[in-house]
């Protein structure tokens, strides 16, 4: 594991973006697991700069993004596609029809975790993997619990990370309770993982994913045992 400690979220960010800018450079096709939250706004915004500085090219990238809340449509400023479309994917060369994200309005929620994983796997698995962590340690909406969960599975949201994400809604009651994300062994099974985090309320759950036993209470802890992991972390 590379963990590596910085100064601000502008420096996290700027060096985010240099190692996901280095993926797509060394391999153009490159399948990118992306991710949501306030943690990689800015290194979306770098990327982007690159982007249309020329610097970079995602004409043939193809993303798969970690999980989506249950019930919100993709044109809900609050789903997930939205939130990607707007930081992210309206503002590179990538075709929108090379990005995917899990659909948390299908009528059988079962059945699209099954297509989100033989999708992956078609894509022949994830190049670069791009995470933040939850208070928790949740990665994805992989929430602690008893057992790590292998596939893309529907959750409950912990009351906690319902608290947590009620800043992006107008009142807590709108938080939906039930999320979509990509399992362990996708995440598990990338060829790298980039986890980022920002902010000293992060410094105890960084300290117990990484440095403290291997545990499903601790999802993020699992990571410890992937064998191309950088993460990034920036207490201010
Ligand atoms: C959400 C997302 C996670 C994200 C986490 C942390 O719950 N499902 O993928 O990592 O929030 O968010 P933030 O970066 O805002 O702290």
């Amino acid at each position: 594991m590379k963990y590596i400690k910085v100064k601000t979220y502008e420096e996290l960010s700027r060096k985010a973006a240099a190692v996901i800018a280095a993926q797509v450079i060394s391999k153009p096709n490159s399948v990118l697991g992306l991710a949501t939250g306030s943690s990689p706004i800015g290194t979306y915004e770098n990327l982007a700069k690159a982007c249309d500085n020329g610097d970079l090219d995602f004409s043939d990238v193809t993303s798969v993004n970690l999980d989506e809340y249950v019930g919100l449509s993709t044109d809900n400023d609050q789903s997930y596609r939205y939130f990607m479309n707007k930081n992210l994917f309206e503002k590179i060369n990538i075709k929108m029809e090379n990005t995917n994200v899990p659909n948390g309005c299908a009528a059988d929620i079962e059945a699209e975790c099954k297509r989100y994983d033989a999708l992956i796997e078609d894509l022949g698995g994830i190049d670069l993997q791009l995470l933040g962590i939850g208070l928790d340690g949740h990665i994805g909406f992989n929430e602690p619990c008893e057992e790590f969960v292998k596939g893309t599975n529907r959750v409950t949201l912990d009351p906690s990370t319902i608290e947590a994400n009620a800043r992006f809604f107008a009142s807590i009651d709108e938080v939906p309770r039930e999320a979509v994300t990509m399992g362990m062994q996708a995440i598990m099974q990338a060829k790298k993982v980039l986890l980022i985090a920002n902010g000293k309320n992060k410094a105890e759950i960084m300290e117990k994913a990484f440095f403290g036993p291997i545990t499903p209470k601790v999802p993020a802890s699992i990571l410890q045992l992937h064998p191309d992991l950088t993460v990034i972390y920036s207490e201010n």
